[in-house]
């Protein structure tokens, strides 16, 4: 998994974000199923996730199912979950390996207990690996997790009047850094309901390819993009 590109010349974002999309397309295009582009979306993640913790990211999120994505077809969902299972149980040798923590943002309900036993085992023996985060966005939705840190805080009793954004970011599922760089595949130009505070500042990047074909030479185009961009977070322009 070596990469042509010199990345001490580049910016490395801490906080990468992904919106894995375009499995369905991708299958559409070559007369298969969309099971069988979502096969083809998860063996390409879990090389990709390898090649972008090890160029130095610190913190990776993907949105891998949303909330809204319950809607689909029962025989898609099914597989979907079956796929999530499958990843978390074959990767947990890697993630040891390559010392990297797991972390989940999402809700439980209506997740089968299966997808919830093998996603607490990941996090569980992960909790203490400190080479970098992988934040799977699972059974997520941004305004879910606006509302449930809402209402926990409500719950709190903490002075509301006294809570600055930074305690806000607390409540979230996971206290992470803002998102740098946020990178959606397939060609959709929207957020779907991903990471709605996290992404307040983030850069976007939307590359036509659909996720099956994202591969690690993608991946450095993006970085390569984001090193060009001028982030001022409201300032003024210093040059
Ligand atoms: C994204 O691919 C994968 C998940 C939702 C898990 P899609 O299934 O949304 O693929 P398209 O957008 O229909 O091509
Ligand atoms: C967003 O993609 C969710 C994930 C990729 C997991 P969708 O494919 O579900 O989003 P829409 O329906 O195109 O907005
Ligand atoms: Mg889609």
């Amino acid at each position: 998994m070596d990469s042509n590109v010199d990345y001490s010349r580049l910016k490395i974002p801490t906080h990468v974000a992904i919106i894995v999309d375009g499995n369905g397309r991708w299958a559409k295009e070559r007369g298969m199923s969309r099971l069988k582009g979502h096969d083809a979306g998860f063996d390409n993640l879990r090389e990709l996730v390898r090649y972008i913790m090890s160029r130095g990211i610190k913190v990776l999120s993907l949105y891998v199912f949303s909330t809204e994505n319950f809607k689909r077809a029962k025989e898609e969902v099914g597989h979907l979950m079956d796929l999530f299972i499958l990843m978390y149980k074959k990767e947990l040798k890697t993630f040891m390996k390559d010392n990297i923590k797991v972390v989940f943002s999402g809700r439980d309900e209506p997740l089968p207990k299966s997808v919830i036993k093998a996603r607490d085992k990941l996090v569980e023996a992960t909790k203490n690996n400190t080479g970098g985060i992988v934040n799977f966005c699972m059974n997520y939705g941004g305004r879910a997790e606006i509302m449930d840190a809402v209402k926990k805080i409500a719950h709190s009793g903490v002075d509301v009047d006294r809570l600055t954004d930074e305690d806000f970011r607390h409540y979230l599922y996971q206290d992470l850094p803002d998102i740098d760089l946020m990178i959606r595949t397939s060609g959709e130009l929207r957020l779907s309901n991903f990471l709605l505070w996290q992404n307040s500042y983030a850069e976007f990047y939307f590359p036509k390819t659909k996720f099956p074909d994202f591969h690690a030479e993608d991946f450095d185009q993006a970085i390569i993009e984001y090193t060009s961009r001028d982030r001022r977070f409201g300032g003024i322009k210093n040059n």
